[in-house]
C-alpha cells in the first residue's frame, strides 16, 4: 500500500489502486518502450498528473491503464499521454540569447552570400514554438524584408500537446516576460474580448513555421536534408550516450556543408561531433 507523497492515502482498510507498485508498469513501459528514464524526483509528479487523467476516463488503476491501454496498443493514446505527461516541456523565448545574437551577427551575414536558396532553419524538440518562432524573428530582424519569402522553417516534437500549442502561436504575459518592447510591438498581437492578455505570433512569422511529430530516436525523419541552421538544444538531456552519437550522427545527415548545430548551453559534449567543428561549446559548424 506504497503512496508516493504527492498522492492522499487510502481510506484505512482499502487498497489503494494507485500504488507505486502499480505505477512500476508504467515506469517500465516508459524506459523500454519510449525511451524515457524518469528521475525519481519526477515520479510523483507524473503519478499525480496520470491519475487524474486516467480518472476522467474512467480507469481505477495504474494497472488497468497498463492492461488495457498500453500494452494492447504500445503506440497509442496511452504511451502519448506519457510522453506529454513525462517529457520536461521548459522554453521560453530567446532563451539563451547567444545564439540568437550569433543567428543575426553571423549567420545573416553568410545567409546573405546565398541569395537564391531557401532558408532553412529547423528547431528539434520545438517544445511550444517559442525556439523556432524565436529563431525567425531573429533573422527577420536581421536580413531585408524580402528574405522572409525565402525562410522555410521547421519546428518538431515528441510531444502532441506541445505542438498543438506551438501552431496555435498564442502565449501569455507570463510566457513573452522578456522579450523586448520593440520585439513585442514587431511580432506580436495584444489579445482582445475573450483573449485579452494573450499574444499572438503575427502572421508574417507564424505562417514561416511548420510543425512535424518526429521522435529524434526513430528514423526516418521527414524534413530537409540541407538545413543552413539546426538547434537541437536541451533535447538530448534524456538520451544515452549511444543514442546522443546517433543523435549527432544523424543530425549531420540534415545540415548542408558550411551549416550550423547549436545545442543547450548545459550540454557538454564529450567531443566535437563528427563531420563538425566546434566554434563555441555548445555552436558547430558542419565541415564543407
Ligand atoms: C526542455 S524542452 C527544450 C525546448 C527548446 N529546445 C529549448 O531549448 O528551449 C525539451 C523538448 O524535447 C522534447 N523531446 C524529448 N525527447 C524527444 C525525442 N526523442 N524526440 C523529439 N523531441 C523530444 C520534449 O518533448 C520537449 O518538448
Amino acid at each position: 500500500m506504497a503512496s508516493s507523497g504527492l498522492l492522499p492515502p487510502s481510506p484505512p482498510g482499502e487498497p489503494d489502486a494507485w500504488s507505486e507498485k502499480d505505477f512500476g508498469c508504467v515506469v517500465g513501459f516508459l524506459r523500454h518502450q519510449i525511451g524515457i528514464t524518469l528521475e525519481p524526483h519526477r515520479m510523483g509528479l507524473l503519478q499525480a498528473r496520470l491519475r487524474s487523467r486516467l480518472q476522467a476516463r474512467g480507469l481505477a488503476s495504474f494497472t488497468q491503464f497498463f492492461e488495457q491501454a498500453l500494452r494492447p496498443d504500445p503506440a497509442g493514446w496511452g504511451a502519448q499521454l506519457l510522453v506529454d505527461l513525462s517529457t520536461v516541456n521548459h522554453t521560453s523565448f530567446f532563451r539563451e540569447p547567444a545564439h540568437f545574437t550569433f543567428m543575426v551577427e553571423r549567420v545573416s551575414a553568410w545567409l546573405r552570400e546565398q541569395p537564391t536558396s531557401p532558408i532553412r532553419l529547423w528547431s528539434a524538440g520545438c517544445s511550444s514554438g517559442q525556439e523556432p518562432y524565436s529563431m525567425a524573428m531573429s533573422l527577420a530582424e536581421a536580413l531585408p524584408p524580402h528574405a522572409l519569402s525565402r525562410m522555410d522553417v521547421w519546428g518538431s516534437d515528441l510531444s502532441l500537446e506541445m505542438l498543438k500549442v506551438a501552431a496555435g502561436a498564442i502565449y501569455n504575459a507570463r510566457d513573452v516576460q522578456g522579450v523586448s518592447q520593440a520585439r513585442l510591438r514587431r511580432f506580436f498581437l495584444l489579445g482582445r474580448g475573450p483573449r485579452e492578455g494573450s499574444f499572438r505570433i503575427v502572421p508574417e512569422i507564424r505562417d514561416l513555421v511548420k510543425f512535424r511529430h518526429i521522435d529524434l530516436r526513430a528514423a526516418p525523419w521527414p524534413v530537409p536534408t540541407d538545413f543552413h541552421m539546426v538547434f537541437c538544444r536541451n533535447v538530448s538531456i534524456y538520451f544515452s550516450d549511444e543514442e546522443r552519437q546517433v543523435l549527432l550522427n544523424r543530425l549531420a545527415q540534415h545540415i548542408r556543408p558550411g551549416g550550423w548545430l547549436v545545442m543547450g548551453n548545459g550540454e557538454i559534449l564529450p567531443s566535437v561531433p563528427p563531420m563538425f567543428r566546434k566554434h563555441s561549446p555548445s555552436i558547430f559548424q558542419k565541415e564543407d
